[in-house]
């Protein structure tokens, strides 16, 4: 018999309410492997450990909220992307899903190169030694002040966004005496099956340069005829969170074509071509992601056989993934507060966190996973919502989700596939603060971000 915290909740599937999710899984305590960091397992206790640290001892030692960053895992998965393209082509992480020291260094060390789009990371770049070169610099709308910044300290690559940003970098260049070798970002005109919000290689958006009435093409003409720019090629990133490649298809057809009228034009064959980031993860046992040698090979054969009929020579390839290397790496580490069950809907689970550190699931919409990870147990499923402490009702960090009947206050939960797009999103609303970002690795945890503190927040009030 399960001990039920609370027998009038929502359990049984004959009762369910509509929603987002499947039949409860057989074995709630199962970790599918698909959605966690690969270093995950429960022990003897049925506690879950990641690179060796059982999360009870996480959380004393560092509190809740906490992000859990699996190193081994991250480096795992950065050397799995470099491999799979191999010396013909460059992967540059896409800092934006989540940057740090730590992680900048690891970058380094595992042969990757880093995609910045603000001063700030920029600056969280250069400080952890990833050579300036390595660097491609993005962004709709760089202020001057950056575009400087970038230009000095000799970025490898500026990905240009706009007709005045092609004329801005060039001019900086020059005053500084140096050429900037540039890319052109365009926008292929495909509709990227993802949410609307991160898909961007659609014409109405704010993205690139558009392909169509020959825009694009007027953008290199311009960049060829300035002395302060080298371009190096054309990129091009349709959007996030992708799983079926027939975007990339038409994006890389679409890119070769213009290629191929830039030779006609101006004799040129440019040497690089840039694809961007944007493929999915598991969230869900229900998302099937796709292996990096898998994406190597169908990205390669894409460019290759659309230059071979363009007769162009292949250009280098680079891309740009963020959260495919980063996402499935952390969870976060919450502690339950309150369980609330409200019948024939669900049970209102509240967590020590919330939109504060995981924004996706109000703002996307994004489905996420849950488990009871302090103890294992055999209760029966209850369908759960899990939400924060934040004043909003569209504080949801997963909406429907199966947890085990008998979960109480004090439990320790984790939400899988946290490591993109989290930290990095997150607010200090309510005045809550951003919780840190502890990596695990071989028996050892150690702090990389620390937790904020109240003093940080009045240090910023200075009125
Ligand atoms: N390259 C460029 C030019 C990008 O704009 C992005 C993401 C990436 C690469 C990396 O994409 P990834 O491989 O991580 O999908 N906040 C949203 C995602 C926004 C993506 C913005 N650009 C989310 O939480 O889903």
């Amino acid at each position: 018999m399960s001990r039920s915290a609370h027998p009038a909740g929502p359990r049984h599937a004959d009762v369910l309410p509509e929603g987002h999710y499947s039949a409860p899984p057989a074995d709630l305590n199962t970790l599918d492997g698909k959605v966690w960091a690969q270093t995950v397992t429960r022990n003897a206790d049925g506690v879950l450990t990641v690179g060796g640290v059982d999360v009870v001892s996480l959380a004393e030692q560092h509190g809740t909220p906490a992000y859990i960053l699996d190193e081994a895992d991250f480096r795992g998965r950065a050397r799995a992307w470099r491999t799979a393209f191999g010396n013909d082509a460059d992967v540059f992480y896409a800092g934006k899903a989540f940057l740090s020291r730590a992680v900048v260094r690891w970058l380094h060390e595992e042969g990757l190169n880093l995609d910045v789009c603000s001063g700030g990371e920029l600056t969280t770049a250069l400080s952890a030694g990833m050579p300036a070169d390595r660097i491609a610099f993005h962004g709709n709308n760089k202020s001057t002040e950056e575009i400087r910044r970038a230009v000095e300290s000799g970025v490898g690559r500026i990905v240009l966004d706009s007709f005045q940003e092609i004329v801005r970098v060039a001019h900086i260049a020059q005053s500084l005496g140096k050429r900037q070798r540039v890319q052109i970002r365009i926008t292929v005109g495909v509709e990227a099956h993802t949410h609307e919000f991160i898909a961007t290689a659609h014409e109405d958006q704010k993205f690139g340069i558009p392909l169509a009435d020959g825009q694009a093409a007027e953008a290199v003409r311009r960049a060829l005829q300035l002395d302060g720019l080298e371009l190096i090629g054309i990129h091009s990133h349709i959007g996030s969170q992708i799983f079926d490649m027939s975007g990339f298809e038409v994006a890389a057809h679409r890119v070769v074509g213009l290629l191929k009228v830039i030779r006609d034009e101006h004799g040129v064959e440019l040497p690089e071509i840039d694809l961007g980031g944007g493929l999915g993860i598991a969230y869900t046992s229900d998302d099937d992601p796709r292996e990096p040698h898998e994406i190597a090979k169908a990205l390669t054969e894409i460019v290759t056989r659309e230059c071979e009929a363009a007769r162009l020579s292949t250009p280098r390839i680079s891309v740009e993934p963020g959260r495919a290397i980063v996402g499935p790496t952390a969870f976060t580490l919450y502690q339950v507060g309150t369980v609330k069950p409200l019948d024939g809907l669900r049970t209102y689970v509240s967590v020590d966190g919330g939109m504060s550190d995981n924004i996706r699931t109000a703002l996307y919409d994004a489905e996420y996973s849950v488990a009871l990870v302090s103890r294992a147990s055999d209760a029966e499923p209850m369908l759960a919502r899990v939400v924060g402490k934040h004043c909003e009702s569209g504080d949801i960090v997963v909406k429907d989700a199966f947890l085990p009947s008998d979960l109480a206050p004090g439990d320790l939960i984790a939400v899988p596939a946290t490591g993109a797009y989290c930290r990095s999103m997150a607010s200090n609303y309510n005045h809550v603060l951003r919780p840190p970002v502890v990596v695990v690795h071989e028996g050892e945890s150690r702090v990389v971000v620390r937790r904020e503190t109240e003093e940080d927040l009045l240090r910023l009030d200075v009125g």
